[in-house]
């Protein structure tokens, strides 16, 4: 029996859609895993009742076949599914490391990022790696078609996720297909004052840089409350504000010592609508861990 915890992720940072990625310290899935002749899941947690246990139908079900690699796996769920925080992403992610340790198949972690991708799709329908390369590496994260590359960082975030369901596919909908020159050389400001606020674990620049005029506005609306919520942060210390992944959940940076208040105030900003959440005081963190 092998256990194994893959942390939540937030996707897009904003300037960065599916491209930008980081590991939070919290949330997290844990997987136990033993060998056996044929794959058998069962899942518990939060939010379980919606997952099947269908090895076809379920994320991992795609890892055991790439790695070859029967197991009864179980899966705890710590991520609520359609969360915006990489919840089926960190369900592949710990299945890949997970059985790849059991069966001793010595891949590397980059290696398992399109093994676990591949797990995603089969509940996400695309293959995105802005979540699983995160869960499975750790820190922030750049996946392009050339490959992933990223940095260990140590920004302190904060996640508020409401009660509220968004549709992944409404939420890609909704993403414009063309963008002018302007939002372009403006995107490109924003992303590339983001990654070097993430080299240098300064949290000022990360938030200007998860400034966004292309895709967050468009999901956004799909967020009962959203620019409340954004406000209040702000205003309680917060440097950067978006839609985490595909959302509900928000996501904010900040200063160390500031997450208390700035979580305080979004909860409130979601409670004057009469909308319950839960708030993760979190930080970039590190990747799946093999216990
Ligand atoms: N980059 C993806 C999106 C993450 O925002 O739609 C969710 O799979």
């Amino acid at each position: 029996m092998l256990t194994v915890r893959a942390p939540a992720t937030s996707a897009n940072l904003g300037s960065g859609f599916d491209v930008f990625g980081v590991a939070l310290s919290r949330p997290a899935d844990i997987i136990r895993v033993s060998k056996a002749d044929e794959t058998t899941i069962e899942v518990t947690g939060t939010g379980s009742q919606y997952i099947p246990e269908d090895p076809e139908k379920n994320t991992v079900g795609a890892v055991v076949e790439a790695l070859d690699a029967p197991a009864h796996i179980e899966i705890d769920k710590g991520i609520r599914p359609a969360s915006g925080l990489g919840s089926s992403a960190a369900s592949a992610a710990a299945a890949a490391v997970a059985l790849d340790e059991l069966y001793d198949r010595g891949h590397t972690r980059e290696e398992l990022v399109p093994i676990a991708a591949e797990g995603e799709a089969v509940v996400s329908g695309d293959a995105h790696a802005d979540n699983v390369a995160p869960s499975i590496l750790g820190g922030f994260t750049v996946a392009t078609d050339e490959g992933i590359t990223g940095v260990d960082t140590a920004i302190p975030l904060v996640a508020c996720l409401p009660e509220i369901v968004v549709s992944t596919r409404d939420a890609r909908r909704v993403v414009p297909e063309e963008v002018t020159m302007e939002e372009q050389v403006e995107t490109v400001g924003k992303a590339a004052t983001l990654t070097v606020g993430m080299c240098r674990g300064d949290p000022e620049l990360v938030g200007q840089g998860m400034d966004d005029s292309v895709v967050t506005p468009a999901r956004a609306a799909l967020i009962d409350g959203y620019e409340a919520v954004r406000r209040e942060a702000f205003a309680a210390g917060a440097t950067g504000v978006t839609v985490s992944g595909a959302g509900p959940a928000v996501l904010a940076a900040c200063r160390a010592g500031e997450r208390r208040a700035v979580g305080s105030a979004m909860l409130d900003a979601f409670a004057e609508r009469d909308i319950e959440a839960r708030v993760y005081r979190a930080r970039v963190g590190r990747g799946a861990t093999i216990h």
